[in-house]
C-alpha cells in the first residue's frame, strides 16, 4: 500500500468533505492578518538564517548564509594564469546563460546588429525556464489592462518593487505574447481562437496564458529554434562563465569560460555582457528541497558583484506553498499553481479548508507552515515531511471530467509513475525553494552601473520586490532578456575596448584578506556551477567560511 493507514484515513475525510465544498469560497486574508502571518510563518523572517555581508558593494546588507558564502568566496580563476590577449574567440555581445532570458537576449542583441555568443552551462534549455509550469501573465483581455498587472504585481511584491521595472514589465507583456506567438508558441486558446487565460495567487484578472503545464517548456522550444535558426549567434554548451573579464577602463571586456568537459579554461573577449544565469535554488536556502534546475547556483550573482555591481533584495526568497510533499522521490518538485488556479482547494488533515487557495505565495506558503506547526492540523508523511492536502479532483468535479488531464498532463504523468491518479485522489504538498526573488540591481534597459554589463531574468532583482506573482517569471525572463539584448547590441556598436584585466580579482582577493575571510578552505570557492549532494542539503556553509 502506498499510503500508510493515517493518511488513507485523512485522505477520505478530503473525499467526504469534497461536495461540500464545491462553491465554498474560503476567505482572503486582511492585509493586517497577511502581515501578521508572514512575520510568524514566512521563512524570511527567520531572523537567524541571516547574516551580514562582510565584503562587497552590499557590504552590511543582510542576506542568508548560504548566499554570504558563495558571494565571500574565493575566484576559481587565479588572476595570472591565462593569457587574455589571445582570446578564444571574439564578439560583440556575450550571452551568459542558456534559458529564456538568454536566448531572448541573444535574439535581440543579433537584430541590433551584433555579433552573439551565448555560453551555457549545461545544455541550451537546461534551465529554469523549461521546468516553468503554469503560465506567463499578459494584460492582453478586454477587461483587463497594463495598469491592473502593474497594482497586482505592486501588491504582490509587497509594496516594495522598482516601480519603473513594474512598469517595463507589464507594459511589453502584450507584446511578448505576441512575439512569442508569431515564432510559432502554442498558446492554449479558446474555440473561438482567443486566449484562453486563469487567474494565479494575487490576480485580479483572468492573465495567465498556458500552454497546458508545458508553458515554460514550450516558451524554450520556440526560443531555442529561433536562435537555431540566426547565423549571427554562435551556441557553446557546457561552458559556464568563471568570471568576467574587464578593460582597463573598468568596462566589460568579455568573460573566462570553462569547458565542462576537458575543464580547460579560456578568454571570450566581448564589447558587452548579458547575465542571464538564472536564481539559485541549488543552494538549498535554510535546508528547503527545491523546485529549481540543477544547474541554479547563483553564478551569475557571484560574477556581477566582483565587478562591483550592486545586488538588490538578497534578503528575501520565494517559497512556492505546493512543492511535492510525497511520494519522497519527488521531494520538493513543482506543483504548479495552474492546479489551484483551476480550483483546487487546500485542505488540513481533517479535510477542511484552512485558507483561500489564491493567496500570494509569500501568504499561501505561511498559512501553510502554520497549519503544520503551529495549529497541528497537517500530516506527516512516512518519511516525516510535513504536509497539507491539495485536492486536485475537485477540478474535474468543477469543469467536469477530463479537464484535470487536458490542461495538467505532466503534473498527472509525474504522479502516475509512483501510482497516484492524482485526478482522482487529493496529492500532499508542502513549501519548496522556488524563485530568488531579488538579484543584480538593473535599470529598465537592463543595464547596471558596470558599463557594458546587462543582467536578465531571475539572476536580476528589483522588478518582483519581496514576492513575485505566478507567471511574472515568464514575463520577466522575455521582456527583460530582449531589453537586455536590445541595449547591449547598442551599446556594443560603439565601444573600443582597451586591454583586457583581471585585475579586479587581485582587488576582490584583497578585500577578502582584509576582511578576515580565509584563502583555500575546501569548497570555498565561486562560483559553484554545480551542487555538491555529497554533503548533506541543508549543512551550513557558514561552517566553510567563518
Ligand atoms: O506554479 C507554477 O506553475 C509556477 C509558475 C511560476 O513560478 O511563475
Amino acid at each position: 500500500m502506498l499510503y500508510p493507514p493515517e493518511i488513507l484515513v485523512s485522505m477520505k475525510k478530503v473525499e467526504a468533505t469534497r461536495q461540500a465544498r464545491v462553491g465554498q469560497a474560503y476567505p482572503r486574508l486582511s492585509q493586517d492578518e497577511r502581515q501578521a502571518i508572514l512575520r510568524t510563518f514566512h521563512p524570511d523572517y527567520v531572523e537567524n538564517a541571516f547574516r551580514p555581508l562582510r565584503v562587497g558593494p552590499n557590504k552590511g546588507d543582510r542576506t542568508l548564509h548560504e548566499l554570504a558564502a558563495v558571494l565571500e568566496a574565493r575566484p576559481r580563476v587565479r588572476p595570472g594564469s591565462l593569457d587574455l590577449s589571445s582570446p578564444l574567440a571574439e564578439c560583440d555581445v556575450l550571452v551568459i546563460g542558456g534559458g529564456g532570458a538568454g536566448a531572448s537576449a541573444a535574439l535581440l542583441a543579433q537584430e541590433a546588429g551584433a555579433c552573439v555568443i551565448l555560453v551555457t552551462k549545461l545544455r541550451f534549455g537546461d534551465a529554469n525556464t523549461m521546468m516553468a509550469q503554469g503560465g506567463i501573465q499578459a494584460a492582453d483581455k478586454a477587461d483587463d489592462s497594463p495598469a491592473r498587472h502593474y497594482l497586482d504585481v505592486i501588491g504582490g511584491g509587497g509594496y516594495a518593487n522598482d516601480p519603473d521595472l513594474v512598469e517595463a514589465l507589464v507594459m511589453d507583456a502584450p507584446g511578448v505574447i505576441a512575439w512569442l506567438e508569431g515564432l510559432g508558441c502554442m498558446f492554449d486558446k479558446e474555440p473561438d481562437g482567443t486566449m484562453r487565460t486563469i487567474h494565479g495567487g494575487g490576480t485580479s484578472r483572468k492573465r495567465m496564458h498556458a500552454a497546458r503545464d508545458y508553458s515554460g517548456a514550450e516558451i524554450m522550444r520556440t526560443l531555442r529554434d529561433e536562435v537555431r535558426s540566426r547565423a549571427d549567434i554562435t551556441v557553446t554548451e557546457f561552458s559556464p562563465a568563471l568570471e568576467l573579464v574587464l578593460d582597463e577602463n573598468g568596462r566589460v571586456a568579455g568573460a573566462v569560460v570553462q569547458n565542462l568537459e576537458t575543464q580547460a579554461t579560456g578568454y571570450i573577449r566581448a564589447k558587452a555582457a548579458i547575465i542571464a544565469t538564472g536564481g539559485s535554488g541549488r543552494l538549498h536556502y535554510q535546508a528547503f528541497p527545491t523546485t529549481n534546475h540543477y544547474g541554479a547556483t547563483g553564478d551569475g550573482l557571484v560574477l556581477a558583484y566582483r565587478v562591483g555591481a550592486p545586488l538588490a533584495f538578497i534578503d528575501t526568497m520565494q517559497y512556492h506553498p505546493t512543492g511535492a510533499a510525497f511520494p519522497e522521490q519527488i521531494l520538493g518538485q513543482l506543483v504548479t499553481e495552474k492546479v489551484r488556479g483551476l480550483g483546487a482547494q487546500v485542505c488540513d488533515a481533517e479535510g477542511e479548508q484552512f485558507v483561500f487557495p489564491l493567496e500570494t505565495r509569500d501568504v499561501e506558503a505561511s498559512a501553510f507552515i502554520r497549519e503544520c506547526k503551529e495549529r497541528g492540523r497537517g500530516l506527516i508523511t512516512p518519511a516525516g515531511q510535513p504536509c497539507v492536502w491539495l485536492d486536485s479532483p475537485l477540478i474535474d468535479v468543477l469543469h467536469g471530467p477530463g479537464t484535470i488531464a487536458r490542461a495538467l498532463p505532466a503534473m498527472v504523468r509525474q504522479y502516475k509513475r509512483f501510482g497516484i491518479d492524482m485526478t482522482k485522489e487529493p496529492i500532499l504538498v508542502y513549501p519548496t525553494l522556488h524563485y530568488q526573488n531579488g538579484g543584480v540591481a538593473i535599470k529598465p534597459d537592463a543595464s547596471t552601473p558596470v558599463p557594458g554589463l546587462y543582467v536578465a531574468g531571475e539572476a536580476s532583482g528589483g522588478v518582483h520586490g519581496r514576492n513575485r506573482l505566478m507567471g511574472n517569471s515568464l514575463l520577466d525572463i522575455v521582456v527583460f532578456g530582449r531589453r537586455a539584448g536590445r541595449a547591449a547590441g547598442a551599446y556594443a556598436g560603439g565601444v573600443q575596448l582597451g586591454a583586457a584585466t583581471l585585475a579586479h580579482l587581485d582587488a576582490w582577493n584583497r578585500e577578502l584578506d582584509q576582511a578576515g575571510l580565509e584563502a583555500g578552505l575546501p569548497g570555498h570557492t565561486s562560483p559553484v556551477l554545480l551542487p555538491d549532494y555529497t554533503r548533506h542539503v541543508g549543512q551550513p556553509e557558514t561552517s566553510l567560511t567563518v
